[in-house]
């Protein structure tokens, strides 16, 4: 996907195609002894695994084993009591969500109230500012509709190719609000790649969505993947899991349990158990 770096993202940006273009089989995400204690909850309890560029990886376990929280640690919405993020070479721990984004690491957020009361065209073409600080962006929106800047009209060209790389611009005029489930994440997706990502964090994208709608977000999350794109994904839904993800990091507890090929964590004692000693899910 093309860029509409801002001037204060381009370095950022660049660094970081740079360093992911060509892959040397590093890692592009090393998360290491992750910790996240909510007063006497332990929520994420040392967790630790390696993400390949160009995976879609997946990363389950049952309710409450410390998957979204992982995700707020590694993509800075919370602040880790200890343990280490590397993103790309870099060590992103303690950084800020917007720098991170700006990195190339991102993750897909709810359409917020105020979105929903814009249009699809407007939600894609405000994405890349929302990254780098909303209330920035505020401050210019009011001239924002009328505008016929040069900057303008590449940034609605841009958003016009995403929504049809999203198969959503037959919802361009559409009040963000009007979406079904499906459309929103679609919408979602849509907004993170405005960002230029390199890594795609995705907390259960497919809840919701009808199964017309499913097939084509994972369509385009391989799409995406031949085109060198990581995916991190958080799904419950084991058909898709086992389908869709390869390798399956497997948390319990706040821990990893064990990471491995779809067919190894389906066979694997110790997932059963997790699955089973919890909550069942499914
Ligand atoms: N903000 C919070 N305050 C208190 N406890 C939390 C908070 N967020 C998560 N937890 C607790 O941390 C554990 C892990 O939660 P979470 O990361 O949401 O798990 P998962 O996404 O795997 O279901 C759970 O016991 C949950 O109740
Ligand atoms: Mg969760």
């Amino acid at each position: 996907m093309t860029t509409t770096a801002t001037e204060q993202d381009t370095a950022s940006a660049e660094e970081s195609r740079t360093a992911t273009g060509e892959s040397t089989g590093d890692p592009i995400l090393q998360v290491r002894n992750l910790q996240k204690r909510f007063g006497g909850v332990v929520a994420v309890d040392g967790v630790g695994f390696e993400v390949e560029q160009g995976t879609v990886t997946g990363l389950i376990g049952p309710n409450g084993a410390g998957k979204s929280t992982t995700f707020d640690l590694i993509t800075g919405v919370q602040n880790a009591d200890g343990g280490q993020v590397i993103f790309d070479g870099t060590d992103i721990t303690g950084r800020r969500p917007e720098q991170i984004a700006n990195r190339g690491l991102v993750r897909t957020f709810q359409i917020a109230r105020e979105l929903s009361e814009m249009t699809v065209l407007e939600n894609v073409m405000l994405a890349p500012p929302n990254q780098l600080g909303e209330s920035l962006w505020r401050s210019v929106l009011p001239g924002f509709r009328g505008g016929v800047s040069e900057q303008e009209a590449e940034l609605r060209e841009e958003a016009w190719e995403t929504l049809e790389f999203f198969a959503i611009d037959h919802l361009a005029g559409e009040y963000a609000g009007n979406l079904s489930g499906g459309q929103r994440k679609l919408l979602e997706m849509a907004r993170v790649f405005m960002t230029d990502p390199d890594m795609i964090l995705l907390d259960e994208p497919l809840a919701g969505v009808n199964p017309t709608l499913e097939e084509k977000l994972l369509d385009r999350i391989h799409e995406l993947q031949s085109e060198g794109y990581t995916f991190l994904l958080v799904e419950h839904d084991m058909n898709v899991v086992m389908n869709h993800c390869d390798p399956v990091v497997v948390m319990h507890q706040g821990k990893r349990l064990m990471q491995g090929a779809p067919e190894e964590v389906r066979q694997d004692e110790r997932v059963l158990e997790a699955y089973l000693g919890g909550e069942v899910e499914q």
